[in-house]
């Protein structure tokens, strides 16, 4: 395996440094890492564009919840690294949370407006703690590039609004969302479903593609919309709806009718295991 391993935030920066005095191009992934194909084409979108790509993984506990699942959230380092490796990744770097949060840490990074809504809702202090390690690792990887999924629709944009509010020198690239053949995004909690969960899933792409096949036929009501999404969500017995939104993009403003491009974004229980999915509508 030609990929180096650095867990130390002394080491990141010694090679970072050497990187910069030969005006190399540094990419960036962040990542919770069981790497699926979904991360593997951000890696490789950032391999296209960089000559050192740092794929960081690194379970961070400050997004978590008090009831979520740290804990059992899939860890597999080796895994990680050869997947990484061969998509074209320079570096994992993958601290200990002890490495990234010593003892007294205090400082968080809050965006307001936009995360107020969504996953904002179901998850308080989500996007603090996603903000938070983001714009650390921006500060100890300084990229140049730094890649996100449109899966995480509400992410993206909170780390494009953070990104530029507080000047970090980076530019935010969004890669599309990566699908299993059935049409299920991937998703590392998706190995928490069961056989018969996972088909129950499959309700998520479902409901977004009628609402899409629907806009293309002319409905622009946001409320019908919403409502065709609900209904067939709530045929899956397995399914519980934690919220269907529709929202302007990328302002995330309350809209009535899809004037120009809106983001239909779901969160969706599976049993106990929560799921969210995305598609944008396009108007015209
Ligand atoms: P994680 O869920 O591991 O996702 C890492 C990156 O991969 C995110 O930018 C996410 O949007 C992207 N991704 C996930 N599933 C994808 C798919 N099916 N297709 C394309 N991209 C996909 O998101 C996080 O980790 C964390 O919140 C993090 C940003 C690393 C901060 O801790």
């Amino acid at each position: 395996m030609a990929i180096r391993l650095i867990k130390t935030i002394d080491e990141m920066r010694e090679l970072i440094e050497q990187a910069k005095s030969k005006e190399r191009v540094i990419g960036l992934v962040p990542t919770m890492g069981a790497l699926h194909e979904g991360h593997l084409s951000l890696i490789k979108m950032a391999k296209e564009m960089c000559h050192l790509v740092v794929v960081s993984v690194f379970v961070n506990p400050t997004q978590f919840g008090p009831n979520e699942d740290l804990d059992k959230y899939p860890r597999d380092l080796h895994e990680d690294c050869s997947k990484a490796d061969s998509a074209g990744g320079t570096v994992v770097f993958a601290p200990e949370a002890s490495e990234m949060y010593p003892d007294g840490f205090s400082t968080f990074v809050n965006v307001s407006g936009i995360t107020e809504k969504m996953c904002g809702v179901s998850r308080p202090g989500h996007f603090q703690g996603v903000a938070t390690v983001v714009s650390k690792l921006f500060n100890i990887v300084k990229p140049n590039y730094a890649y996100f999924g449109q899966k995480d629709a509400q992410q993206a944009l909170v780390i494009e609004k953070f990104a530029n509010d507080l000047n970090f020198d980076v530019k935010i690239c969004v890669g599309y969302t990566v699908r299993d053949e059935d049409g299920l995004a991937l998703s590392s909690r998706n190995q928490y479903l069961s056989d018969e969960e996972r088909k129950a899933a499959l309700v998520i792409p479902r409901s977004l593609n009628l609402a899409e096949d629907a806009v293309k036929n002319g409905e622009r009501e946001i409320k019908k919309l919403k409502e065709m999404v609900v209904n067939e969500i709530t045929k899956e017995k397995l399914a519980e709806i934690d919220y269907v939104e529709i929202y302007d993009c990328p302002s995330l403003e309350e809209i009535d009718e899809i004037k120009d491009i809106a983001l239909l974004a779901v969160a969706v229980k599976v049993g106990t295991t929560r799921l969210i999915d995305n598609i944008v509508l396009e108007a015209n």
